[in-house]
């Protein structure tokens, strides 16, 4: 089997350059097989978060995979009741009982505190940011980072003694956060792309699939290497095999310059995406 493509973080860890999302996938044997699936067609990264409810699940369906440990990349994110340097410890030590693994490869804070609804946000973000600054030190998790921070949220920690190395965000055709995504690069933080096919909504858009027909290849596979053409990783969902094999074939397409103008150029209006942190009411 070919072995995947990867990024390299900041601090050299290595990151294959796409992951195999974990949301909506509760079943608990639908969840271990997914897994199982996925890395048996050579995903090397995982997905998770303490929300999804499936930490455990995503854990049995790696160890029931055989391999090794150190071959797969396993993200799981600190949720959004459990902020500030004490809870964040222990939603860290839940989870790693939960993938019963002894360290994680990548821990993020899943959305930021929001000035909308805190008065002190800032200081919330950075002290659930120390806790992740310490496993880190303590060699519990090989690279932090955050998912859901826009550029308000990521500029103080941007000043931190260590700078998150990954920050996970929405990103598809027709929503591409160009504030969040610039700042991000320039500071040398890895982007990861979440619904990177638009939760399957960018299967109708008549632009993808022209475009699709044209290189003869699936509307997802568009999606993927348009994630890629940015420098972002895509992080992908499918409970169903021949689709998680299909997605892993947008890792070799290479979308020319023009048709990646074309898909930039779709614009952000397309109605339904665009969680903004400051908005939504779970934040
Ligand atoms: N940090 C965050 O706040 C955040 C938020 C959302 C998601 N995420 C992460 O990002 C991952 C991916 O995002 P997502 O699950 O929202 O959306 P997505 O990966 O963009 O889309 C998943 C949907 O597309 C369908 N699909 C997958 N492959 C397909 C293909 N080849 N052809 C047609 N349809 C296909 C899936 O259906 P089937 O499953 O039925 O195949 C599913 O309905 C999540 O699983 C999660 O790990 C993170």
């Amino acid at each position: 089997m070919e072995s995947i493509k990867t990024f390299t973080l900041k601090n050299g860890i290595k990151i294959p350059a796409i992951g195999y999302g974990t949301y909506k996938i509760t079943n608990p044997q639908e969840c271990i097989d997914s897994v199982k699936s996925a890395l048996n067609l050579g995903y090397r990264h995982l997905d998770t978060a303490f929300i999804y409810g499936n930490e455990e699940f995503v854990g049995q369906g790696f160890k029931e995979s055989g391999l090794k440990r150190e071959d797969v990349f396993i993200t799981s994110k600190v949720w959004n009741t459990e902020r500030g340097y004490e809870k964040t410890l222990k939603a860290f030590s839940e989870t790693l009982k939960k993938l019963d693994c002894d360290y994680l490869d990548l821990y993020l804070i899943h959305w930021p505190a929001v000035s909308a609804k805190y008065s002190d946000y800032n200081e919330l973000n950075l002290s659930s940011w120390k806790a992740l600054e310490n496993l880190y030190k303590d060699g519990l998790v090989k690279a932090i980072g955050v998912s859901n921070f826009t550029v308000p949220h990521l500029k103080p920690l941007l000043d931190c003694e260590i700078k998150p190395m990954v920050n996970q965000i929405e990103f598809h055709p027709g929503y591409l956060q160009e504030e969040t995504v610039k700042l991000s690069l320039e500071n040398d933080v890895l982007v990861e792309a979440w619904s990177p096919l638009g939760r399957g909504r960018l299967m109708d858009n008549p632009i993808l699939q022209d475009m699709a027909k044209k290189y003869g290849v699936s509307i997802a596979n568009i999606c993927i290497s348009f994630c890629l053409s940015h420098n972002i990783i895509p992080l992908v969902k499918s409970a169903h095999v021949e689709r998680m094999a299909d997605n892993l074939k947008g890792l070799n397409l290479v979308l020319k310059e023009e048709d990646i103008k074309k898909l930039d150029a779709i614009g952000g209006n397309l109605g339904w995406s665009g969680q903004d942190p400051e908005k939504i009411d779970f934040a």
